[in-house]
Formats: structure tokens, C-alpha cells, sequence
């Protein structure tokens, strides 16, 4: 994905303590036992997946879109693979990314490594074997891989084993930065330069002083777009998080909304005061006005960010992940400071707990809205009829729009827009 506002150059630093994802309401896991999907559905690619692909071979089949002097390929961006903590060495995991099954697994290194998670004997899982001294065995005859995906051993054949090129399995490209495991699944080779030098999101705040880190995991039914639309999206709060994250007042909010170059979204809102319903007594107990600013960075990141008064801020950041048969994880990153609430670690243990509570709460309920919306959609089909304050998701969609044809969103012109609209 493209790093929106100037990256920092600098190296990830990590003084914050990384605290472990907690996943919940995950729902099946889709490990070596059983892919995630609903009972009795039958696996089928991604809906992004076109026709022409059918014809261009197994491989090809699963990972189609244009790379080389195409435009810009979702599957050129970075995507989290796993957390970093549920990659422990001498294990191996299986994670689906848009529709690519993943045999996950630390090297020799301590680096994490990502196959095709289809053995070229006989097509055993991968992810289903032993991790022996950072290489992965095959559960069914035992054949051995390096996490460059060559077979270094197979021992039907014994010490007349010599490698062959051919049985290698499909490795893809993989980085591990700030908690987390990130998969590209397009070949290097195919990538036109400015695709190639597309970097995994970097988290602002991470590891300067005073901030906290709270994480989630939540597998959702639905869309990756609908999935970061409903993050930022204002005005479903007071309906579907009433009483916990806002109460509807009618209250006019000015929204000055940015489509960039960068393939991002910016809305800085103003005339906002404290209207964070249950959230409020702590968050901003006088009440006074509070500062919030939204952003979305193609293809799947919402950042949500609140500063209620100096030194109280809440930055919420999701990256949205497509496994396959409309099955999505959201992983949610809670990155707080609230002055000595937070910086005294036996107050900060009452907070991290209440911020974990409470957002899971709040995903819950998004969860559960974001699939009934889904079925909905699949039934009669996608027909939106939008008001002003739905400008951030349009500009949002019309990114996605470009990314799913294939095409570079940062192509599209700039966009500002000014609008009010009542919360
Ligand atoms: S299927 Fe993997 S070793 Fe036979
Ligand atoms: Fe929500």
C-alpha cells in the first residue's frame, strides 16, 4: 500500500510494548483443519477475480490482475499475513490473503516465510506439518521445504535426492514490522517500479513516548470497502453505537474532506464537542471541543484519530484483510495516550482494559450491521443513494473503484470538498 503522508524514513521503532492481538469474535480460524467459510458454501475465488484469468493457467488463475504496465494490481500492496506473536518459530500457520492460501513459517532466521500452502508432491497443506529447524515437512511423505519454497529433502528418495527446480513450491515475498507479518502476493519480477516500491502502512505514533497499544482481531462478512467505509463513517454512530460512542443531537458538524494524489482520503472535521456518549466521562470529562480527523490510505486502512485535549488522544487504525468467499479480518489498533492515566502502568492496566472492552463492543455491533448489509447487497446488488455526509465514502469507493479495474487511483485528480452535516 502506498505510504500516504510522507513516511518517515526512519527504522520502525518499537519502545512501545507491543501487546499481544487478542482475536475475538474470529470466528473459525482457517488453519490446516478448515478454511473460514460458511457451512456447505462452496469455495470460490474472490469477486475482484476476472474472467479473463480462467484462462491463464492454475496459478495465474488465483492472482490475475495486470502487474507490469498495468496499472496497479491489488495484489502488488502488502497485507497482513498474521500477527508477529502468532508466528511463534517452529510453527507453521495458515492465513488466506484475497483467496491465496498461506503456509506461514519462521527460517533457519527467525524470518517469517509464506508459501502456497499446496505441497508438490501430492498436494497435502503445508501449513499442516512440522516446522523442524526453520524449514516445513510435509504432513503426507514427509518432503521438505526451505522457506525460499525449494524442496531440500524428500525421503522416499533418500541420499539419492538431488533438488529440482520444478518441485519448488510458490514462495511470495514477505516483511514483519510493527507487530505484524505482511504478505505481497504478486512475483517481484512482474512489478512495474512504482507497484514495486509500494510499502506495508506504516503506524504513526508507534513507539513515541507517553502511547499505548491495544489490538483486536474480528473476522467480518463483507466487503473490504464497506468494512472501512462504516470505520469512518460518522453518521451510523448514533444508531449503532448509541449510548456507547456517540447519542444522536442533531448537531451540525463541518467536514472539509481530501482525495490526494496518494490514493488517500483526509476529512478534518470541526464544530465537534464532546458527543462520545458513554466514552465521554472519560475521554473528555469537561466536555469542551475536541479535534478529529479521519483518513482512509488505499486499499484497506482507515485511521480515526481524536485528540480531546493536549496530551488525550485516541488513534484508531484498521487494516482490512479479504480471505475469500466475502470473509474479511479486521485487524484494529487502539493507540492511546491519556497523560497519567495511561503512563502510570497500574492505571494504565484499568485502561487498556476498559479501551479493549469497550471497542470490542463497538466492533461487535459494526460486525453484526456490516452483515446485514452484506446480505442485503448480495441479494439485490449494490444501488447506493447517498447524501452530502456521505462524500468521504464516495471519494473512499472511487478509489476502490479504480484499485478493482486494475488502474493507479493516485491518477485521479484531487478532490476537496466542504459540506455540514448533523450528527
Ligand atoms: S503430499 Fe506432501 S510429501 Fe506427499
Ligand atoms: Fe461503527
Amino acid at each position: 500500500m502506498s505510504a500516504p503522508e510522507a513516511p518517515p524514513a526512519a527504522p520502525p521503532r518499537e519502545a512501545t510494548p507491543i501487546e499481544p492481538l487478542r482475536a475475538e469474535s474470529a470466528g473459525p480460524e482457517p488453519a490446516c483443519a478448515e478454511p473460514a467459510r460458511e457451512p456447505g458454501s462452496a469455495p470460490r475465488r474472490l469477486a475482484s477475480a476476472t474472467a479473463a484469468e480462467s484462462d491463464a493457467g492454475p496459478d495465474a488463475a488465483v492472482h490475475p490482475e495486470g502487474l507490469a504496465g498495468a496499472g496497479l494490481s491489488l495484489d502488488a500492496f502488502w497485507w497482513v499475513a498474521c500477527a508477529s506473536e502468532e508466528l511463534p518459530p517452529g510453527r507453521a500457520l495458515r492465513r488466506i490473503v484475497r483467496g491465496e492460501w498461506l503456509a506461514l513459517f519462521r527460517g533457519p532466521d527467525g524470518r517469517p516465510a509464506a508459501l502456497r500452502d499446496r505441497c508438490m508432491h501430492r498436494n497435502a497443506p503445508l501449513s499442516c506439518g512440522k516446522v523442524e529447524a526453520g524449514r516445513v515437512r510435509c504432513p503426507y511423505h514427509g518432503w521438505l521445504y526451505d522457506p525460499s519454497g525449494q524442496v531440500v529433502a524428500v525421503p522416499a528418495e533418500g541420499p539419492a535426492f538431488v533438488p529440482v527446480a520444478r518441485r519448488a513450491a510458490r514462495a511470495f515475498e514477505v516483511r514483519e514490522q510493527q507487530g505484524y507479518v505482511y504478505v505481497r502476493l504478486a512475483p517481484p519480477g512482474d512489478l512495474a517500479p512504482d507497484a514495486a516500491a509500494l510499502e506495508p502502512y506504516r503506524y504513526p505514533r508507534l513507539g513515541e513516548p507517553g502511547w499505548r497499544r491495544v489490538r483486536l482481531r474480528n473476522r467480518y462478512r463483507g466487503d473490504m470497502t464497506h468494512i472501512a467505509v462504516n470505520n469512518i463513517d460518522v453518521t451510523h454512530t448514533p444508531f449503532v453505537h448509541r449510548g456507547i460512542f456517540r447519542v444522536e443531537r442533531q448537531q451540525p458538524i463541518r467536514a472539509t474532506i481530501r482525495r490526494t494524489e496518494r490514493g488517500s482520503v483526509h476529512v478534518e472535521y470541526a464544530g465537534e464537542d464532546s458527543n462520545l456518549g458513554w466514552f465521554g466521562w472519560f475521554l473528555n470529562p469537561g466536555g469542551g471541543p475536541i479535534e478529529h480527523r479521519d483518513n482512509f490510505h488505499m486499499p484497506n486502512v482507515t485511521e480515526v484519530e481524536y485528540v480531546f485535549s493536549p496530551g488525550k488522544s485516541l488513534f484508531i487504525i484498521s487494516q482490512a484483510v479479504p480471505e475469500e468467499d466475502g470473509h474479511t479480518l479486521l485487524y484494529t489498533d487502539l493507540l492511546y495516550r491519556f497523560g497519567a492515566f495511561s503512563a502510570w502502568t497500574p492505571l494504565d492496566w484499568v485502561v487498556r482494559r476498559v479501551i479493549r472492552a469497550q471497542g470490542q463492543r463497538v466492533i461487535d455491533q459494526d460486525v453484526e450491521v456490516v452483515r446485514w448489509q452484506a446480505e442485503v447487497v448480495a441479494r439485490y446488488g449494490e444501488e447506493f443513494h447517498n447524501t452530502a455526509a456521505d462524500a468521504i465514502q464516495v471519494l473512499v469507493e472511487s478509489i476502490a473503484a479504480e484499485l478493482r479495474a486494475g488502474r493507479d487511483p493516485r491518477r485521479l485528480p484531487p478532490r476537496t470538498a466542504e459540506l455540514t452535516f448533523r450528527v
